[in-house]
């Protein structure tokens, strides 16, 4: 698969989605975001991963400012958090976070988590805001197949994106076969499991055989997939790192010996998860095979 660092998705709207970025979670201080964004805008990073529970929309509206590139260039995402969701809710969120960035529109807006009983009124919202222009493209996060197909019950609007922990080591492919089917394109965060997994002999035994990084494997995994993904690195030489990995591409072998580390593994706490899901639904996902 030839791609570049520029590639794009075309979303079920009709626009352009790069299919690597940046995420931005615990970036660090005002200064660190700002040289993370530095050097990721250098490598060619145009996608840029935020929300408003990462209290850090300001630092990265005033670092993706100051180096004066034109806001169509670039592809902002950011999320309403759990208590920002509900139809005048969502809205006052949507513009709290636009008046942060100080951006006139995101170029993705996504609700966060499910939280029960909040999340239908808030997409009524987000899809208003759609239509308004607040954002160019509507989508979700931490969605399951049962919160998608209820989506569909509920909206004429499909999401066009699910933000989900997505690796290897959490290698959910029923959901990744039902976003495929239904035109959502399914996004991984935290594909580097956060370092958790990062030695594992096989992955490490893929890495050696093409002179990449263990990193560098993960990352490439989820563009074989057709997955965005959105690495977070506050130093320089990882931003670099996880960007050199469009001069190579892994076998249809490897990408299933990947798949087969699935253990269901995640960096989310249990508990957190678990308030979100219906009875039974993660398992039963699970078991499809890849
Ligand atoms: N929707 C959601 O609920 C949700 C949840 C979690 C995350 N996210 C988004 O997804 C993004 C990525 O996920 P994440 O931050 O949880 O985890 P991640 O990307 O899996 O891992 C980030 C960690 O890996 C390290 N790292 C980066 N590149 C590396 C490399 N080449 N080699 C070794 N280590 C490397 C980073 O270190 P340094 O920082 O020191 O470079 C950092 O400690 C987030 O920043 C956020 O934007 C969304």
């Amino acid at each position: 698969m030839l791609l570049t660092i520029a590639s794009t998705t075309t979303l079920n709207n009709g626009i352009a989605m790069p299919l690597f970025g940046l995420g931005t979670f615990r970036m660090g201080d005002e200064a660190d975001m700002r040289r993370a964004i530095d050097t990721a805008l250098d490598c060619g990073y145009r996608l840029f991963d935020t929300a408003s529970a990462y209290q850090n929309e300001e630092e990265v509206g005033a670092a993706l400012r100051a180096n004066g590139i034109d806001r169509r260039e670039l592809f902002i995402t950011t999320k309403a958090w759990t208590d920002e969701l509900g139809v005048a809710e969502t809205r006052e969120a949507c513009e709290g976070s636009l008046r942060r960035l100080q951006m006139e529109y995101v170029d993705l807006y996504l609700i966060h988590w499910p939280a029960k009983g909040r999340w239908p009124a808030a997409w009524q919202a987000m899809t208003d805001l759609l239509a308004d222009g607040k954002c160019r493209a509507i989508g979700v996060s931490n969605f399951t197949i049962k919160h998608l197909e209820e989506l569909a019950t509920l909206s004429p609007i499909a999401p066009a994106v699910n933000q989900v922990e997505f690796s290897p080591f959490r290698y959910d492919a029923a959901l990744l076969q039902y976003c495929r089917d239904h035109d959502i394109q399914l996004e991984s965060y935290s594909p580097l499991t956060r370092g958790a997994k990062i030695d594992h002999p096989v992955l490490l035994d893929i890495a050696r055989r093409h002179v990449k990084t263990p990193a560098q494997v993960l990352l490439r995994w989820q563009l074989e997939l057709g997955v965005v993904v959105i690495p977070k690195a506050s130093s320089p030489r990882h931003i670099r790192e996880n960007a050199d990995i469009f001069d190579y591409s892994l076998s249809t072998d490897e990408v299933a010996a990947l798949c087969a580390l699935n253990e269901e593994y995640s960096i989310v706490n249990p508990e957190w998860r678990a308030q979100f899901e219906y009875p039974g639904a993660l398992s039963k996902n699970f078991r499809q095979p890849h």
